[in-house]
């Protein structure tokens, strides 16, 4: 299994993907928009032939007027059932989370989530370390409430450039090139 950047000829498969395993869809030209607008951000895992078997559909967020922040969102995210529980969803989030520091500084990635997906809620709060920000009442349409969530990419900002962060010596323990995998589409 393999996580890599999307490409313009994946976002097909991506969206064939989302038909399979969320209510949530939308029309290629949304897929082309992320994928022109933001091409460092949207992630595939495929499986050894290469056929994709699950994706991270991400963008960022225009900053608020007199806001200095910028941060990232997910705008959908799935794995094919015969997939699941690989840790692939949890790779394909960290790649996403990460290109949003490294090539737009983004401090934060949101993104909603259904009350009911227990499933998606244990991954974020439990492996990835979202919080629920609150609750967006009939969010969806068919009248469930999402919760709204956030990260803070701080900790990932930090082992990408360490001094930046003042890190006290002593704790910088390994180069952070050795461990962080760039995957050469980024800045
Ligand atoms: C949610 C989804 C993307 C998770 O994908 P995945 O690749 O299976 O997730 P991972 O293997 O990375 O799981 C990481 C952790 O998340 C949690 N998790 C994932 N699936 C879970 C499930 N069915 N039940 C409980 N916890 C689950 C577990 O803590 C898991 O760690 P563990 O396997 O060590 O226990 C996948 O189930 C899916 O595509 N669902 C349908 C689409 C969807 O709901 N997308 C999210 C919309 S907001």
């Amino acid at each position: 299994m393999n996580i890599r950047c999307a490409k313009p000829e994946d976002l097909m498969n991506m969206q064939h993907c989302n038909l399979l395993c969320l209510p949530e869809n939308y029309q290629m030209k949304y897929y082309f928009y992320h994928g022109l607008t933001w091409p460092q951000l949207s992630y595939v895992a495929e499986d050894d032939k290469g056929n994709i078997v699950g994706y991270v559909l991400a963008k960022m967020e225009e900053p608020e007027p007199n806001d200095e922040l910028r941060h990232g969102h997910i705008t959908s995210l799935a794995v094919k059932r015969s997939y699941r529980r690989l840790g692939l969803a949890q790779k394909l989030m960290n790649q996403a989370s990460q290109a949003m520091v490294e090539c737009f500084e983004a401090q934060h990635v949101s993104l909603h989530v259904r009350k009911s997906n227990r499933a998606a809620l244990n991954l974020y709060t439990n492996s990835l370390g979202f919080k629920i920000l609150e609750i967006e009442p009939k969010y969806y349409a068919d009248g469930e409430d999402a919760y709204s969530m956030r990260r803070d990419l701080t900790e990932i900002a930090k082992e990408l450039d360490p001094e930046k962060f003042e890190i006290s010596f002593g704790q910088r323990t390994k180069n952070p090139v050795d461990h962080i995998h760039h995957d050469g589409h980024c800045c």
